[in-house]
Protein backbone atom coordinates (compact mmCIF):
# COMPACT_ATOMS: atom_id res chain seq x y z
CA UNK A 1 0.00 0.00 0.00
CA UNK A 2 1.63 3.70 -0.90
CA UNK A 3 1.11 6.22 1.76
CA UNK A 4 2.30 9.51 1.14
CA UNK A 5 6.06 9.51 2.58
CA UNK A 6 6.96 13.39 2.37
CA UNK A 7 4.87 15.86 3.64
CA UNK A 8 6.21 19.48 2.87
CA UNK A 9 5.15 21.47 5.98
CA UNK A 10 7.53 24.10 4.88
CA UNK A 11 5.66 25.09 1.41
CA UNK A 12 2.18 24.59 3.19
CA UNK A 13 1.71 28.67 3.68
CA UNK A 14 3.50 29.39 0.45
CA UNK A 15 0.58 27.35 -1.18
CA UNK A 16 -2.63 28.63 0.88
CA UNK A 17 -4.54 30.49 -1.23
CA UNK A 18 -2.64 29.64 -4.04
CA UNK A 19 -5.11 28.59 -7.75
CA UNK A 20 -5.01 25.48 -8.76
CA UNK A 21 -2.59 26.78 -11.99
CA UNK A 22 -0.55 27.90 -9.24
CA UNK A 23 -0.16 24.24 -7.41
CA UNK A 24 0.62 22.57 -10.89
CA UNK A 25 3.75 25.40 -11.04
CA UNK A 26 4.74 24.10 -7.35
CA UNK A 27 4.31 20.46 -7.76
CA UNK A 28 6.39 20.99 -11.11
CA UNK A 29 9.18 23.19 -9.84
CA UNK A 30 9.64 20.52 -7.41
CA UNK A 31 10.29 17.83 -10.09
CA UNK A 32 13.02 19.97 -11.75
CA UNK A 33 14.72 19.99 -8.28
CA UNK A 34 15.35 16.86 -9.81
CA UNK A 35 16.78 17.13 -13.39
CA UNK A 36 21.09 17.08 -13.29
CA UNK A 37 23.11 17.99 -16.16
CA UNK A 38 23.63 15.63 -18.22
CA UNK A 39 20.31 13.84 -18.23
CA UNK A 40 18.19 12.81 -21.36
CA UNK A 41 15.00 13.78 -20.16
CA UNK A 42 11.41 12.84 -21.08
CA UNK A 43 9.12 16.32 -22.00
CA UNK A 44 5.66 15.96 -20.94
CA UNK A 45 2.48 17.34 -22.66
CA UNK A 46 -0.19 20.11 -21.18
CA UNK A 47 -0.47 22.93 -18.67
CA UNK A 48 1.10 21.40 -15.36
CA UNK A 49 4.44 20.37 -17.94
CA UNK A 50 4.74 23.49 -19.36
CA UNK A 51 5.50 24.80 -15.89
CA UNK A 52 8.32 22.13 -15.92
CA UNK A 53 9.53 22.97 -19.70
CA UNK A 54 9.53 26.72 -18.68
CA UNK A 55 11.66 26.31 -15.26
CA UNK A 56 14.21 23.95 -17.36
CA UNK A 57 14.32 26.33 -19.69
CA UNK A 58 14.83 29.31 -16.97
CA UNK A 59 17.89 27.28 -15.84
CA UNK A 60 19.51 26.62 -19.00
CA UNK A 61 19.78 30.46 -19.46
CA UNK A 62 20.86 30.61 -16.07
CA UNK A 63 23.68 28.56 -16.66
CA UNK A 64 22.71 26.57 -13.74
CA UNK A 65 22.12 23.58 -15.97
CA UNK A 66 23.67 22.46 -19.31
CA UNK A 67 24.16 19.21 -21.52
CA UNK A 68 20.57 18.22 -21.41
CA UNK A 69 18.49 17.09 -23.63
CA UNK A 70 15.00 16.37 -24.06
CA UNK A 71 12.00 13.57 -25.68
CA UNK A 72 9.10 15.51 -26.24
CA UNK A 73 6.04 13.64 -26.11
CA UNK A 74 3.72 15.57 -28.49
CA UNK A 75 4.12 18.20 -31.12
CA UNK A 76 2.90 20.80 -28.81
CA UNK A 77 6.20 20.31 -26.02
CA UNK A 78 8.60 19.81 -29.08
CA UNK A 79 7.42 23.88 -29.85
CA UNK A 80 6.88 24.39 -26.18
CA UNK A 81 10.24 23.02 -24.91
CA UNK A 82 12.37 24.62 -28.13
CA UNK A 83 10.55 28.49 -26.98
CA UNK A 84 12.63 27.57 -24.25
CA UNK A 85 16.11 26.71 -25.40
CA UNK A 86 15.56 23.27 -24.47
CA UNK A 87 18.14 20.52 -26.99
CA UNK A 88 15.55 18.21 -28.07
CA UNK A 89 16.11 14.73 -29.09
CA UNK A 90 14.00 11.40 -30.09
CA UNK A 91 13.87 7.86 -28.51
CA UNK A 92 15.50 6.51 -31.39
CA UNK A 93 18.43 8.63 -30.48
CA UNK A 94 18.20 7.99 -26.86
CA UNK A 95 16.11 4.99 -26.10
CA UNK A 96 16.66 4.84 -23.07
CA UNK A 97 15.43 8.03 -20.79
CA UNK A 98 17.11 8.98 -17.68
CA UNK A 99 13.84 11.17 -16.04
CA UNK A 100 10.05 11.84 -17.20
CA UNK A 101 8.38 15.00 -16.11
CA UNK A 102 4.58 14.86 -17.00
CA UNK A 103 1.06 15.57 -15.47
CA UNK A 104 -1.90 13.45 -15.28
CA UNK A 105 -5.42 13.18 -15.49
CA UNK A 106 -6.19 10.84 -12.32
CA UNK A 107 -4.07 9.53 -10.40
CA UNK A 108 -5.11 6.61 -8.08
CA UNK A 109 -3.74 5.27 -4.95
CA UNK A 110 -1.19 2.57 -6.40
CA UNK A 111 0.14 5.62 -8.71
CA UNK A 112 -1.87 4.19 -11.62
CA UNK A 113 -2.80 7.42 -14.05
CA UNK A 114 -5.48 8.23 -16.72
CA UNK A 115 -3.67 10.45 -19.13
CA UNK A 116 -3.60 11.95 -22.96
CA UNK A 117 -6.77 14.70 -22.37
CA UNK A 118 -3.89 16.63 -23.84
CA UNK A 119 -4.06 14.18 -26.74
CA UNK A 120 -0.75 13.13 -26.45
CA UNK A 121 -0.70 9.57 -24.84
CA UNK A 122 0.73 7.56 -27.09
CA UNK A 123 3.99 9.31 -27.21
CA UNK A 124 3.42 9.62 -24.13
CA UNK A 125 3.30 6.09 -22.75
CA UNK A 126 6.45 5.31 -25.72
CA UNK A 127 9.11 8.28 -23.29
CA UNK A 128 7.76 7.50 -19.94
CA UNK A 129 7.75 3.79 -20.81
CA UNK A 130 11.06 4.17 -21.47
CA UNK A 131 12.22 6.31 -18.80
CA UNK A 132 14.64 4.96 -15.36
CA UNK A 133 12.08 7.61 -13.46
CA UNK A 134 9.12 9.08 -14.12
CA UNK A 135 7.41 11.30 -11.96
CA UNK A 136 4.27 12.94 -12.24
CA UNK A 137 3.30 16.41 -11.16
CA UNK A 138 -0.47 17.00 -9.87
CA UNK A 139 -2.46 19.07 -8.59
CA UNK A 140 -5.11 17.11 -5.50
CA UNK A 141 -7.72 17.67 -7.90
CA UNK A 142 -6.28 14.77 -9.79
CA UNK A 143 -6.20 11.85 -7.18
CA UNK A 144 -9.09 9.53 -7.32
CA UNK A 145 -9.84 6.52 -5.66
CA UNK A 146 -10.16 4.34 -8.46
CA UNK A 147 -9.45 5.39 -12.50
CA UNK A 148 -12.00 5.80 -15.17
CA UNK A 149 -14.42 7.79 -12.62
CA UNK A 150 -14.19 10.99 -15.52
CA UNK A 151 -13.73 8.98 -18.53
CA UNK A 152 -10.63 7.39 -20.11
CA UNK A 153 -9.00 10.08 -22.81
CA UNK A 154 -10.96 11.80 -24.87
CA UNK A 155 -10.84 14.96 -26.85
CA UNK A 156 -8.84 18.15 -25.04
CA UNK A 157 -10.60 19.71 -22.83
CA UNK A 158 -13.27 22.76 -24.70
CA UNK A 159 -13.32 20.82 -27.93
CA UNK A 160 -16.78 19.56 -29.18
CA UNK A 161 -17.66 16.32 -28.05
CA UNK A 162 -19.07 15.24 -31.38
CA UNK A 163 -16.01 16.16 -33.03
CA UNK A 164 -13.40 13.08 -33.39
CA UNK A 165 -10.02 13.98 -32.04
CA UNK A 166 -6.94 13.62 -34.44
CA UNK A 167 -3.81 12.88 -32.77
CA UNK A 168 0.06 14.38 -33.93
CA UNK A 169 0.38 10.21 -35.24
CA UNK A 170 -3.04 11.01 -36.87
CA UNK A 171 -5.29 8.59 -34.66
CA UNK A 172 -8.62 8.96 -33.50
CA UNK A 173 -9.50 9.37 -29.74
CA UNK A 174 -12.75 7.42 -28.62
CA UNK A 175 -14.37 8.03 -25.35
CA UNK A 176 -15.45 5.72 -22.91
CA UNK A 177 -17.08 6.49 -19.86
CA UNK A 178 -17.75 4.73 -16.23
CA UNK A 179 -20.44 6.00 -14.51
CA UNK A 180 -18.54 4.59 -11.00
CA UNK A 181 -14.46 4.48 -12.53
CA UNK A 182 -13.27 0.90 -13.83
CA UNK A 183 -14.04 -1.83 -11.61
CA UNK A 184 -11.90 -5.28 -11.91
CA UNK A 185 -8.02 -5.90 -12.79
CA UNK A 186 -6.64 -2.72 -14.59
CA UNK A 187 -4.12 -4.79 -16.16
CA UNK A 188 -6.48 -7.22 -17.46
CA UNK A 189 -8.29 -4.60 -19.06
CA UNK A 190 -6.09 -3.13 -20.70
CA UNK A 191 -4.89 -6.52 -22.02
CA UNK A 192 -8.03 -6.92 -23.03
CA UNK A 193 -8.43 -3.31 -24.83
CA UNK A 194 -5.08 -3.73 -26.57
CA UNK A 195 -6.25 -6.81 -28.42
CA UNK A 196 -9.03 -5.16 -29.83
CA UNK A 197 -7.58 -4.83 -34.01
CA UNK A 198 -6.75 -1.06 -34.32
CA UNK A 199 -6.46 0.11 -30.87
CA UNK A 200 -3.32 1.69 -30.86
CA UNK A 201 -2.88 2.21 -27.44
CA UNK A 202 -5.00 3.42 -24.26
CA UNK A 203 -5.36 6.08 -21.79
CA UNK A 204 -3.96 3.56 -18.44
CA UNK A 205 -0.90 4.03 -17.53
CA UNK A 206 -0.37 1.56 -15.31
CA UNK A 207 2.60 0.83 -13.22
CA UNK A 208 5.04 3.62 -14.66
CA UNK A 209 4.89 6.11 -12.30
CA UNK A 210 7.72 5.82 -9.90
CA UNK A 211 6.66 8.94 -7.73
CA UNK A 212 3.85 11.57 -7.81
CA UNK A 213 4.31 14.90 -6.44
CA UNK A 214 1.10 16.41 -5.27
CA UNK A 215 0.75 19.89 -4.53
CA UNK A 216 -1.85 20.81 -2.03
CA UNK A 217 -3.41 24.09 -0.43
CA UNK A 218 -1.45 23.12 2.72
CA UNK A 219 1.43 21.62 1.00
CA UNK A 220 3.46 19.16 -1.05
CA UNK A 221 3.42 15.72 -0.90
CA UNK A 222 5.54 12.79 -2.32
CA UNK A 223 3.97 9.26 -3.47
CA UNK A 224 6.84 7.31 -4.41
CA UNK A 225 6.94 3.49 -5.33
C1 LIG B 1 -1.68 15.11 -22.03
C2 LIG B 1 -1.77 14.63 -20.63
C3 LIG B 1 -1.69 15.65 -19.57
O1 LIG B 1 -0.57 15.38 -18.78
C4 LIG B 1 -2.93 15.62 -18.74
O2 LIG B 1 -4.03 15.82 -19.59
C5 LIG B 1 -2.91 16.67 -17.64
O3 LIG B 1 -3.00 17.93 -18.22
P1 LIG B 1 -2.91 19.26 -17.36
O4 LIG B 1 -1.54 19.30 -16.77
O5 LIG B 1 -3.14 20.34 -18.37
O6 LIG B 1 -3.99 19.20 -16.31
O7 LIG B 1 -1.90 13.47 -20.35
O8 LIG B 1 -1.98 14.11 -22.96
Amino acid sequence: LLQPSRSLTEEAMAAAGQSQDDLKRIAALRAVELVRSGMVLGLGTGSTAAHALDRIGDLLRGGDLGDIVGIPTSEWAAARAAAAGIPLTDLAAHPVVDLSIDGADEVDPALNLVKGRGGSLLREKMVEGASRRFVVIVDDSKLVPRLGGSGLPRHPRGESEIEPFVTDNKNYIVDLFFEDGIHGDLQAISDDLLRITDVVEHGMFLGLATSVIIARKDGVVLMDK
